[in-house]
Formats: C-alpha cells, structure tokens, sequence
C-alpha cells in the first residue's frame, strides 16, 4: 500500500513524475469541491508537497489529521502556516542553498539592467533608432556602495559577486557577523543614506513587513535604487510607486511584489524601473535541484531517516 500525500498545486514534471511513483496522490488545486477532498482523506494522508505560491494555511493543516510533514518548493517559506504546523506538531522541509547562485546570479543582472538601461537600450535597437543616433550615456555600478538587507546564504552570495563587480559592500540584519568583511549596520535607515544601491534579500515574516519603509525609500533617496528579489511584503509598496513617479526614488529593479502575478499599473509606464516575474531561482538546473531536493525529503521521513533541509 502507497502513503497518501496531498499535493497543493502542480508541480515540476520529474517532481510529479516522482512523487506518483513513489505515494498515492490527491490533487488539491484540481478537486472541484475541496472541502468535501480533505475531508475524505482528512485521516490517511500523512505528507503535503507544495509549492513557495500555493503553500500550505492553517485549514489544510487542520484537516489533515495523520499530517506529518509539509515538503515545500522554495527556501521562502511565509507561505505555510508556521504556527499551525508546530501546534499540530508538523515538520516543515524547504529547498535551501540550491538556489543561492541563481538568485544570486539574477540579483546583479537585475543591478546592471537598470543601470545599464539594457531594456531601453534594446528598445533603442529593435526600433532602429541606433541608426538616428547613439543610445544616451548611462550609470556605472563600478565603485557604487551596496547595502544588503539580509546578509544570509543568498545575501552572502550577491555580496560576493558585488565584490566582483567592485562595488563598497555594506549590510544590515538583526545582528552583526563579525567574520563577514562588510561594514554592519544596526540601523537601515542610516544604510539606506550611506548606499547608492540597497538590495533587499531577508525572508518574509511577521519581522520583515514593511521593512523598506517610507522613511528607508527617502534615504536612498533621488539618486539611490532599489532591488527587490525577497518578497514583495517588505516594501512599502504604494510608498515606492509614488516615490519612483515623483523622482524622490531613483530607481527600482524589481523581482518580487505584493500581489503578483498583479503588478501595480504605475509601475508599467515608468522608464526608471526593471521588472522581473519573480524568477530568482527560475534555472532549469536550479529548479531541478529544487525538486529533487522535495523528493528527497520525502523520502527521508517515509523512510524515518532525518529530514535532509528542515525548516523546523
Ligand atoms: P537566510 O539564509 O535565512 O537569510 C536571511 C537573512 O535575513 C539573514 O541574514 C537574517 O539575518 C536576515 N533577517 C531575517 N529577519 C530579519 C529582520 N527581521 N530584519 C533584518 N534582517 C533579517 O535566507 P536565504 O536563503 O538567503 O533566503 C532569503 C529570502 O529570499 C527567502 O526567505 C525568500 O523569501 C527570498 N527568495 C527569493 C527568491 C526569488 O526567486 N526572488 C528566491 C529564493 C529566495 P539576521 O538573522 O541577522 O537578522
Ligand atoms: C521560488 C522563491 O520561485 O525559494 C524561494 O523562496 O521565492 C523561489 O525560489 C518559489 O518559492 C517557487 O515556489
């Protein structure tokens, strides 16, 4: 007899692929009547596999009574109800490490985009304006200061390739890492007036929303940018919309947003911002380790060997 699981959303196809293999399957996103689905498997399915969008809230988890584990795709976990899981005594698996170079990765592309203008300056070419005249002069990251918000596995990672690209590094968190060779900050306001550049790459929680708020956007200031690749709740948002129309803020490289896919509409019109459909980890090589990394998991619990990547 195969373990139940409950799977929250569609999944890659070698990670479904895996999972139909190795457990009998109940498709939530697909049931029709989904109240009536957790309630005929409420007491078999032992496993959730989800996705960092569709997560797991607290009614699923209750409905589950034999729950075990929920195996998550993605390191950012704020989509699964963390309290539900540790009242109901539920481990709680993400995908960690896997993804730091591609967020990475991105995160100075996103940089350079925007200060490059690549988007516009393609623009320029398709239109056959080049052949008119030359593409205006743009911004150099070289010798910028960055402030990252969120010196962690990816942080440290865009740290690195800021190094590489000769940008003055600077950080800030709840508290200090003396081995980092980065100057600290406690305060992120004052970070945020020190930087040209102040990514932000923190997790989302309770903590972290609004982080960037007003009073930060107004530090960085006319001349500062800001990149977003965390999660769309720690930005002021409608603060940063109106700040990046009026000119207060200089500029945004954006991978994430309050309530994407839906992206604010002013967002669209403006010259002074990249945007990016949240695909930090969106490789094939990285979300195949991803999803192996899911099967793994679950593999580890129904077989009682330790969770390779628990959360809690
Ligand atoms: P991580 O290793 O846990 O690092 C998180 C960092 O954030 C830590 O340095 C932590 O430092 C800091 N932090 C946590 N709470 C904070 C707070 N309240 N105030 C200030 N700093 C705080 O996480 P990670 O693996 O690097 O991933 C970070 C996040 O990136 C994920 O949670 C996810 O939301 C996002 N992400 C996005 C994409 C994408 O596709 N765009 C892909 C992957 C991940 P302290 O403990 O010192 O505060
Ligand atoms: C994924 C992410 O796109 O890992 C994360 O936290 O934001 C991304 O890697 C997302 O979680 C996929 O569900």
């Amino acid at each position: 007899m195969k373990s139940e699981i409950l799977q929250m959303g569609p999944m890659m196809p070698h990670v479904e692929t895996a999972l139909q293999a190795a457990y009998q399957v109940h498709r939530y996103w697909e049931a029709g009547d989904r109240a009536a689905l957790l309630a005929g498997i409420g007491g078999r399915v032992r496993a959730v596999a989800t996705g960092g969008h569709e997560g797991c809230p607290r009614a699923v988890i209750e409905a589950l009574a034999k729950l075990e584990v929920i195996a998550s795709f993605g390191v950012g976990y704020d989509a699964v109800d963390v309290t539900a899981c540790r009242e109901r005594g539920v481990r709680l698996t993400n995908t960690p490490d896997v993804l730091n170079d591609a967020v990475a990765e991105i995160t100075l592309g996103l940089m350079i985009a925007l200060c490059r203008r690549i988007p516009q300056a393609d623009a320029h070419v398709r239109a056959g304006r080049w052949l008119e005249r030359g593409y205006p002069l743009t911004g150099e990251l070289t010798g910028a200061r960055v402030g990252i918000l969120g010196l962690g596995r990816i942080g440290k990672e865009i740290a690195r390739r800021c190094q590489a690209f000769r940008l003055r590094v600077a950080y800030h968190g709840r508290s200090e890492q003396p081995y980092e060779p980065y100057e600290y900050y406690a305060d992120l306001v004052a970070m945020a007036r020190d930087v040209d550049w102040l990514v932000v790459i923190a997790p989302g929680t309770a903590q972290t929303r609004g982080i960037v708020s007003r009073p930060v956007l107004e530090a960085l200031g006319p001349q500062g940018c800001l990149v977003n690749v965390a999660r769309g709740s720690l930005v002021d948002e409608p603060a940063m919309v109106e700040m990046l129309q009026s000119g207060a803020l200089g500029g945004a490289a954006l991978d994430v947003f309050e309530d994407e896919p839906r992206v604010p509409e002013a967002l669209l019109g403006l010259d002074n911002v990249v945007l990016s459909p949240h695909q930090g980890s969106a490789t094939k090589k990285t979300r195949t380790a991803m999803g192996d990394l899911v099967v793994a998991n679950l593999a580890a619990h129904f077989a009682d060997r330790p969770l390779l990547t628990p959360v809690a």
